[in-house]
């Protein structure tokens, strides 16, 4: 990082479209490097565990606030969405470095969109794309315009969303955007709920209730070295069910691919998608 820029950087600003910010962060000259950690709001720890680390490795950081309507396949979800922006912004003002922006539909879609939907094949078939058709070209999509409007250096997401970050990937492979995408770990509370906007709509009982997920996943992770992958995911299945949510899917498949994996020879990744009343959760492990 550069010591020049650090000295100037003092400020914590809010923008609402692009062309604001992106004067803002040329003012700083063309050798800045840009953290991008792209969001839809409500954030949590894991949120500003992703912005923590891109303040480290960048010399501006910029949050966005997005809640975007291409990636709900369903108009109750998104109208549920829980929207906390004077939080957010509260929560993101103790940091130097770090700008938000807070664009409008019209700016990240605008009239002259010059996005080619991208092929995703495979990762668009299976767990989150089977189920929530148009959710993946919609996130390609919105982060696809965000890195060509703000042309970071890096992006941060979490790894929560695995399914979503292979996706990303996909995305810039062949879209040739330069751009970094950093994957960061998944933040879990103190009994291992991982932590998610969507959690804001649980109530206590429901947070206890939603620890079947991490339970499952760390129960298939140790029964795996003594079972098949089949036996293990049907135990698990029965497991499950013991807690009262309401199981979407649980599989494991090639953490790059997303096909499935019948034996665990290459890097693999458990993912969990369950209902807890009506709020959808997702989870999952590397194994
Ligand atoms: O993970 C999310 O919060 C969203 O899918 C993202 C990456 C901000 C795109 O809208």
């Amino acid at each position: 990082m550069s010591p020049i820029i650090t000295r100037k950087m003092d400020a914590f600003r809010t923008f609402y479209d692009f062309i604001q910010l992106k004067e803002h962060i040329k003012h700083f000259g063309a050798q800045l490097t840009v953290g991008l950690v792209p969001t839809m709001g409500a954030l949590h720890q894991g949120h500003i565990a992703l912005v923590e680390r891109a303040a480290i490795e960048n010399d501006i950081v910029v949050v966005t606030i997005f809640v975007n309507p291409k990636q709900f396949n369903n108009s109750s979800d998104l109208k549920k969405y829980p929207r906390t922006i004077e939080t957010d912004i509260a929560l993101l003002s103790r940091f130097n470095n770090v700008v938000v922006c807070i664009p409008e539909v019209n700016d990240v879609y605008p009239e002259n969109d010059s996005y080619s939907p991208i092929k995703l094949g495979v990762l668009d078939e299976v767990l989150e794309g089977r189920y929530r058709p148009g959710h993946f070209p919609g996130v390609a999509h919105v982060v696809h315009n965000l890195f060509s409007f703000i042309e970071p250096t890096s992006a941060y997401f979490g790894l929560k969303d695995y399914q979503q970050f292979a996706v990303i990937n996909e995305m810039v492979k062949q879209t040739n955007l330069e751009v970094k995408v950093e994957g960061c770990n998944t933040v879990r509370d103190k009994n291992g709920l991982a932590l998610s906007s969507r959690n804001f709509n649980l109530n206590e009982e429901q947070i206890n209730d939603a620890l079947i997920i991490i339970d499952t996943l760390r129960f298939i992770k140790n029964k795996l070295d003594q079972f098949e992958i089949d036996d293990v995911l049907e135990q698990a299945k029965v497991f499950f069910n013991k807690g009262k949510l309401t199981l979407e899917y649980l599989d494991i498949v090639d953490a790059q691919s997303f096909k499935r994996v019948t034996h665990l020879n290459q890097k693999s990744v458990c993912c969990i998608a369950a209902f807890c009343g009506e709020v959808r959760l997702i989870d999952n492990i590397l194994l």
